[in-house]
Formats: structure tokens, C-alpha cells, sequence
């Protein structure tokens, strides 16, 4: 009987609660999104403010809970993105080469409600189309930025197939920790141009958006902007390995090497290993090898053969997004010969040596045939020296 009155009171709690959240959702059918969409500019090279006001049919708002869904196109992951604020502005990265897309949804919630979430059905939008101006052509081409392990850092960049030879290009980065976009400290100039920025490596942050935007001018007018937003630990280039050492063990080679000291925390390394076999006939053939420990056992394989090793390193994934691969570090060869040594080289030097070999013996035939004329004549009365 208890049982069956407890089903009874939860059967019509229930439907209270569907009854008035119905009401509610009802009341609130009409819920508007916000108004007076619009996106700010603040010199961040792309770091942008979105800002709106709340809806005018707004219900009390002691009772509700009001908040707002703002959703981007993501213009780097090529997808949107979405997140909540009680705020009516919010702050977005975005490329600024591209259109700027953003719709904000009011949201309802608290004792108004019920507790539950009332979306508006509608959305306020803005597509923002950032400036663009200056010729075709004259945008900065092949840009990149290599961190030099952490001690320096340039980025480097082409002149746009149609910039004019009197331009002047300038280079502008702003982060967070700046309150304005500032100048490139040192151009790095090539033929007469500007073709790069260096940056001491601790004046840009790690693991915060740095955002760079190339620009300039000529007598003609501006040119194109080129925008590029990077975190500098992904573009950090390790320094060349050294002292590679190769051993032949019974049945193994064991390669080892040391790593230059500085810059990159070690533990965040990984390292390829590249073995070039050069056979009798001269034929190479490489296999590459990646390690995270300073050395690499491999079966020795066939003793005929000469085996070359060189060494390079990368920081790896679980330490940043992105490494990029330091040179080779010089090979080091077993059997031991100085510097590497391909097959043509090697060809070429027993043809020298055989061609030696030939004009030794030639010129050894002379040398005893003449002394051989000379101990003959001697053997006779001779005019020719007295
Ligand atoms: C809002 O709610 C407060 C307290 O609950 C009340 O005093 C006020 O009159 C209400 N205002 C409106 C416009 O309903
Ligand atoms: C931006 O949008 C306009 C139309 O609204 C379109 O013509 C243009 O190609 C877009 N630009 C980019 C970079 O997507
Ligand atoms: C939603 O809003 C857009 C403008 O943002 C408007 O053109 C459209 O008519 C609205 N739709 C409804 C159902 O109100
Ligand atoms: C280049 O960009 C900087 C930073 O946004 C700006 O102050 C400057 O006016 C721009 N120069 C040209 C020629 O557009
Ligand atoms: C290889 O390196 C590991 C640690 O990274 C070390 O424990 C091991 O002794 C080394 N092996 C050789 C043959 O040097």
C-alpha cells in the first residue's frame, strides 16, 4: 500500500515538473538572441573582441540565470567552435586572412526555468571581412620561423612575385603580455632587402599564441599583410649532434653520441639514427632508426659491407605539438675512414691506384734499361761525360 502511494506521488511530481517546464519552455519560446553583434579590432593582429547586448524581452533576472552561446568558425582547425559566458563580450584568436564568422544564442536558466536550459531558437551572426588591402602579388611568400634551441629565434620570409624593388617591409608581433603590437627588434637584411626578424629567444613567450603580421609600403602604395599566428616551442630546431662514436661488438654494432648541453630540456628528445650500408659493388642502401635513448644497438649484418651512422634530433610529441629536425651530425663509419665516402669515390681511387702501379713499373723498366746502357757503355772507353 506505502509502495503503491510512493508511485503514485513520484508519477505526479513528475508531470508537475513536465507541466511546468512545458509552461516555462512556452514562456520562453519567444527568447531572443542578443543584439548589437559586432567584433572589435584592438591592433592585436587577430586577436579579436566579440561583443553584443542582451536581448530586450529578457525576464527578471533574479529569478534567471542568463548566459550566452557564442560559436566561431575556427578558421586554423577548420571547424566551430563554441563556448558559454555570462559576459556579453568575449576574446577570439583568428586568422585575419580570412572571413570572420560568429552567431551568439541566449541561454536561459535558474528558477524561471526550472532548472533546466532554454536556448533561443535564433541566432544573432556576423561575418567580418578584415581589411585587405595593397596590391596582388606583393604578400610575403614562405614564411617560417625556426627557433635556433632556444637561444635564438628568425623568421625568414620571400618578397611577393610583384613587391616593388623600393618597398620597405616591416614585421609586427604582439602576445599576450604586450599591451600593443610592437616592431621586429632586428631585420635581417639580404641583397639590400629585408628578409627576415631575429628575436632573442627569451623575449617571445612559449605555449602562448604569438601573433606576426608582415606589411609594408612603397611609393605605389601598401602592400598585401601576411598574418601568422605560431607558439615558438613548436618551431624549436635542436643544435647538430656531436661526437657520434660506432663499436663493433661479437655480433652487433652499438652506435652512441652526446648531445650538444643547453637549450632543450633532454628528456624531451627523440632521436633518428640513419645507417648507410655501402656494399663491394659500391651500392648504398639506408635504413633509419628512431630512438629516445643516446644509443642503438644493430646486428653488424655483413662484415663486407662499410656502415656509416649519422644522428639527428627532434623534440617530441609529448613535449610539444611540433619539433623540427636538427641537421645530420657527421657520419661516423665503421670500418673507420675519414668523412663519408660513396662508391664512385672509391671506384675512382683504384682506378688511380692501378694507373700508379702501371706508370711505376713503366718508369722502373727505363730507369734499369738506361742503367743498364749506361753500366754497358761504361764498360767501354766513353766521350760522352769527359
Ligand atoms: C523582479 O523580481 C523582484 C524580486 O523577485 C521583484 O521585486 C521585481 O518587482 C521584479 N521585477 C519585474 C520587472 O518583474
Ligand atoms: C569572404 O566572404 C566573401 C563573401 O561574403 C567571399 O566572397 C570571400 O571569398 C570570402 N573570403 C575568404 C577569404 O574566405
Ligand atoms: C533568425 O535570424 C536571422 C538573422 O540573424 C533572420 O534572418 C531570420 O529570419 C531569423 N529566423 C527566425 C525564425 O526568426
Ligand atoms: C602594418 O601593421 C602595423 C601593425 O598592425 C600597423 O601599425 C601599420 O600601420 C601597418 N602598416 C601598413 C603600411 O599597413
Ligand atoms: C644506452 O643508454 C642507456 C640509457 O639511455 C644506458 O642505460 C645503457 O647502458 C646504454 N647502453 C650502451 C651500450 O651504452
Amino acid at each position: 500500500m506505502a509502495n503503491k502511494s510512493w508511485v503514485i506521488y513520484q508519477a505526479t511530481l513528475l508531470l508537475v515538473v513536465n507541466l511546468s517546464y512545458g509552461a516555462a519552455s512556452k514562456r520562453f519560446s519567444a527568447l531572443e538572441p542578443p543584439k548589437d553583434l559586432a567584433i572589435l579590432d584592438p591592433g592585436f593582429l587577430g586577436y579579436l573582441e566579440i561583443v553584443w547586448s542582451p536581448p530586450a524581452n529578457l525576464p527578471n533576472a533574479t529569478q534567471c540565470l542568463t548566459r550566452y552561446q557564442l560559436e566561431y568558425f575556427d578558421t586554423y582547425s577548420g571547424k566551430w567552435s563554441g563556448v558559454r559566458t555570462p559576459l556579453t563580450s568575449h576574446r577570439v584568436q583568428f586568422d585575419l586572412m580570412k572571413n570572420v564568422s560568429v552567431r551568439v544564442y541566449t541561454l536561459l536558466s535558474g528558477p524561471c526555468t526550472n532548472g533546466k536550459m532554454i536556448t533561443s531558437k535564433n541566432y544573432t551572426e556576423l561575418v567580418y571581412k578584415p581589411p585587405r588591402t595593397g596590391a596582388a602579388n606583393t604578400e610575403v611568400q614562405d614564411f617560417v620561423c625556426v627557433n635556433y634551441n632556444m637561444m635564438t629565434i628568425e623568421c625568414t620570409w620571400q618578397r611577393g612575385a610583384k613587391t616593388p624593388d623600393n618597398a620597405q617591409q616591416r614585421l609586427y608581433f604582439w602576445h599576450k603580455n604586450l599591451e600593443r603590437a610592437q616592431e621586429c627588434p632586428k631585420y635581417i637584411i639580404s641583397r639590400g632587402f629585408r628578409s627576415g626578424c631575429q628575436f632573442t629567444g627569451t623575449s617571445l613567450p612559449l605555449f602562448t599564441d604569438v601573433n606576426i603580421c608582415v606589411n609594408g609600403s612603397s611609393p605605389e602604395g601598401p602592400l598585401q599583410a601576411k598574418f601568422i599566428s605560431l607558439q615558438i616551442q613548436n618551431h624549436i630546431k635542436p643544435p647538430t649532434t656531436e661526437k657520434v662514436d660506432v663499436r663493433a661488438g661479437p655480433d652487433s654494432l652499438v652506435i652512441a653520441w652526446e648531445h650538444p648541453v643547453g637549450g632543450a630540456p633532454e628528456h624531451c628528445l627523440e632521436w633518428e639514427v640513419e645507417r648507410q650500408l655501402q656494399g663491394p659493388d659500391g651500392k648504398t642502401t639506408r635504413e633509419l632508426t628512431l630512438t629516445t635513448q643516446k644509443n642503438l644497438t644493430l646486428p653488424s649484418g655483413n662484415q663486407k659491407e662499410k656502415n656509416c651512422f649519422s644522428v639527428r634530433s627532434k623534440l617530441q610529441n609529448y613535449c610539444v605539438e611540433k619539433g623540427l629536425w636538427s641537421d645530420w651530425s657527421r657520419p661516423a663509419c665503421l670500418p673507420e675512414k675519414t668523412d663519408s665516402i660513396p662508391g664512385a669515390h672509391l671506384d675512382i681511387s683504384v682506378y688511380f691506384y692501378a694507373v700508379a702501379v702501371i706508370a711505376s713499373l713503366v718508369l722502373f723498366l727505363c730507369v734499369t734499361s738506361a742503367a743498364f746502357k749506361v753500366r754497358k757503355s761504361a764498360s767501354k772507353p766513353s766521350t760522352a761525360f769527359g
